[in-house]
């Protein structure tokens, strides 16, 4: 092998050791989460541990009140449930399953404005209880919803 094969290939492989902690950011990019939360609720901390466990950065703030949050980040009332969230700019109302955030994220749907989970449904992330059938909702501006997941 001449010496100038030998020098690209020796750059080939620096390169390809350099690139993969960058390849490896591109693929899952450290999305924070913002959640605001009442200090005395215990599910709402099992919601953040679910978040944790699936990757994601979550900011916790307790507030006594978190209907201002809801009202903020366009959450239509009739989908409340305990904690909202937020993260990329979109809304995340309750027990919200970590998968159903990342399919957000990745495909943000034209006009979404959020996720739902509305009430407190047992077996949802956070929840304890018997697993029960429920569906993940996208909501608009608009307060208009729609199915996005059904679980
Ligand atoms: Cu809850
Ligand atoms: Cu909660």
């Amino acid at each position: 092998m001449d010496i100038q094969r030998r020098r690209y290939l020796i750059a080939a492989v620096a390169a390809s050791f350099v690139s993969i902690p960058a390849a490896r950011a591109r693929a899952a990019p450290a999305h924070t989460v913002s959640v605001y939360k009442n200090r005395a609720c215990g599910c709402c901390g099992g919601w953040v541990a679910h978040m944790r466990a699936n990757g994601f950065d979550v900011r916790v703030h307790d507030v006594d009140d978190v209907t201002p949050q809801k009202q903020r980040l366009g959450v239509p009332m009739a989908l409340a449930s305990c904690h909202t969230a937020e993260v990329g700019g979109y809304a995340i109302e309750g027990h919200v399953p970590a998968a159903d955030v990342r399919r957000l994220l990745a495909e943000r749907p034209a006009s979404a404005r959020g996720l739902a989970l509305p009430g407190m449904v047992p077996g949802s992330p956070g929840m304890d209880g018997p697993g029960t059938a429920y569906a993940t909702l996208l909501f608009d501006s608009r307060g208009r919803s729609s199915l996005f997941a059904q679980h």
